[in-house]
């Protein structure tokens, strides 16, 4: 980053504002909300309560201009080949784009309509003729993590016709047995969401779910009515054996992590409606508008971006809490622990070189009122210093005075928190003593609704994006994660064996443990 014509001044306004508590920089000017907010219609976002400054914001815009992320943007959302170690594009912009919609996604979305109506309308029945009331999302990572954030925080808003949703992920079968307790093989339908379709966790509670169809229906052409694939691979969807009118497809061009926007995300569709499942892709394409034309000052996803990177490379934060107020968004954080550090949880830059800076934060999180009584003890008494992103909804959920009084309560705890975080508190005990000068952004939003939540995604994407230009990262690959797949097949080959004598000492000793084990 050192390339930077920014990036001395910047080191240099770092060193004067690490010393700099929040309280001075608000003492010394009373526009600082009015200077350090913007605003896009359906979203604000305050970053008043960061160690910014008019100079430090105007280097970081500099760095911005050169590495070209304007360009960049462009190239996204035009949809240039921006995954170079894997020669793909990253188009997930093209799925919300409905205006000029590409055919074979326009195409996919009348699949998705089909198989939504006809479930609504009870006419996608199992083997014996019931019709479907459970539907099973089998997947993991991208193929999990934002249908199900998804689907759960707007549970409220499931239309009346929509069968029962669930979701499996983890291959030790657990989720997967306690859903299989309580449904019914003739009327439950899995999907088998892959990208790849290759991919251990699935298949293996894929070919769990079939034994248990084919265990109480026999016949293997009407226990396959029982399962829909999503993948971009169509082969591999027919060798596993599902049907072709059950297949739904994607394409390379969409990563894991950014395809709930795809078909991956039929699940929002079944719960929501069509309706719904579109209102989710405008949100999306809104920001994708707004990411593309506002000015970078004014820009909410550059500045997240930007923020990120002063609080990461020249503050030396160690941590990004997210801590969104309002527990429908429970699977929040859980899905943007994947979008961040799977993206930029990296130490190569696009020609290969290793950085020399910091990349990705650590980034973990919870729904503010429950992580106020678990982790903000650290927050603001621990010996880290750590940025926070509140995230707080205007509306709150349900009418009548109660319903009020715990909207008003969660909005007065969030900003007692960001407040407090900032503030800090003098005492002459000492273990009442709170430094505050923990920095924070607040995203205010409207209401949680598919929209705005589209929205929301949308934003956290692209501060991703901007922030893998200024590291000059692939965001897109993830190789990282391969080497422990690899590495579980051959233990697994091991176990098979009972024979351990090729692994190292302490993977030897823990499985010895295991097998002397008399369960
Ligand atoms: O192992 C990581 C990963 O490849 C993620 O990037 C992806 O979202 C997840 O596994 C699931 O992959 P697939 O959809 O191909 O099953």
């Amino acid at each position: 980053m050192k390339q930077f014509n920014a990036y001395q001044p910047l080191s240099i306004l770092a060193e004067t504002l690490q010393q700099t508590h929040l309280n001075t920089l608000f003492a010394s000017n009373s526009q600082r909300f009015a200077d350090f907010h913007v605003q896009m219609p359906g979203a604000m976002l305050d970053f008043s309560k960061q160690k910014i400054t008019q100079e430090v914001l105007d280097g970081l815009i500099g760095m911005a201009e050169e590495a070209n992320l304007a360009d960049w943007i462009n190239r996204l959302i035009n949809g240039d080949e921006l995954n170079h170690t894997e020669g793909r594009k990253a188009w997930h912009t093209a799925l919300r784009n409905m205006s000029d919609p590409i055919p074979e996604v326009a195409e996919a979305w009348q699949k998705m309509a089909y198989i939504v109506d006809e479930l609504h309308q009870k006419q996608m029945r199992g083997y014996s003729g019931k019709a479907i009331t459970d539907v099973v999302n089998i997947g993991v990572g991208g193929s999990d993590l934002g249908p199900l954030m998804i689907t759960h925080a707007l549970e409220m808003q499931q239309l009346p016709s929509s069968p029962q949703i669930h979701f499996v992920s983890t291959l030790d079968g657990r989720q997967l047995q306690s859903i299989l307790a309580k449904t019914n093989p003739e009327t439950t339908l899995f999907i088998v969401a892959s990208k790849s379709f290759t991919t251990i966790d699935t298949l293996s509670l894929a070919e769990t779910a079939k034994s248990w169809i084919l265990n109480s229906c026999q016949n293997h052409s009407e226990a396959m009515r029982h399962f829909i694939g999503i993948s971009t691979s169509p082969e591999k969807m027919g060798e596993w054996g599902i049907l072709p009118q059950m297949q739904l497809a994607f394409w390379d061009w969409v990563g894991g992590r950014f395809s709930m926007w795809s078909t991956i995300g039929l699940t929002v569709a079944i719960q929501l409606g069509m309706d719904g499942f579109k209102q989710m892709l405008k949100g999306a394409h809104e920001v994708d508008e707004h990411f593309r034309k506002t000015p970078f000052r004014e820009n909410i996803p550059v500045l997240i971006g930007l923020i990120g990177i002063w609080n990461t490379n020249f503050l030396k934060l160690a941590g990004q809490a997210i801590l969104p107020y309002d527990s429908r968004l429970k699977h929040f954080a859980s899905y943007l622990e994947q979008l961040e550090m799977e993206s930029n949880g990296k130490h190569t830059q696009r020609n290969g070189e290793f950085v020399d800076y910091r990349t990705c934060p650590i980034l973990w999180g919870e729904v503010g009122p429950n992580a106020q009584h678990a982790f903000y003890q650290l927050l603001h008494q621990g010996t880290e210093r750590v940025m926070s992103d509140f995230i707080l909804f205007k509306e709150g959920q349900g009418s009548g005075e109660r319903a009020a009084f715990h909207q008003n309560l969660n909005i007065a705890n969030c900003l007692a928190q960001s407040r407090a975080m900032m503030v800090g508190q003098d005492s002459d005990n000492p273990h009442k003593h709170y430094p505050g000068d923990q920095v924070s952004n607040t995203l205010l939003m409207t209401r949680v609704d598919a929209h705005h939540l589209g929205m929301l995604v949308a934003i956290y994407e692209h501060k991703v994006f901007t922030q893998s230009v200024i590291w000059n990262i692939n965001p897109f690959d993830q190789w990282g994660v391969e080497l422990g797949k690899k590495l579980a097949m051959g233990i697994l080959d091991s176990i098979d064996r009972q024979d351990a004598s090729e692994l190292d000492q302490s993977t030897q000793g823990i499985l010895q443990q295991i097998w002397e084990h008399k369960a």
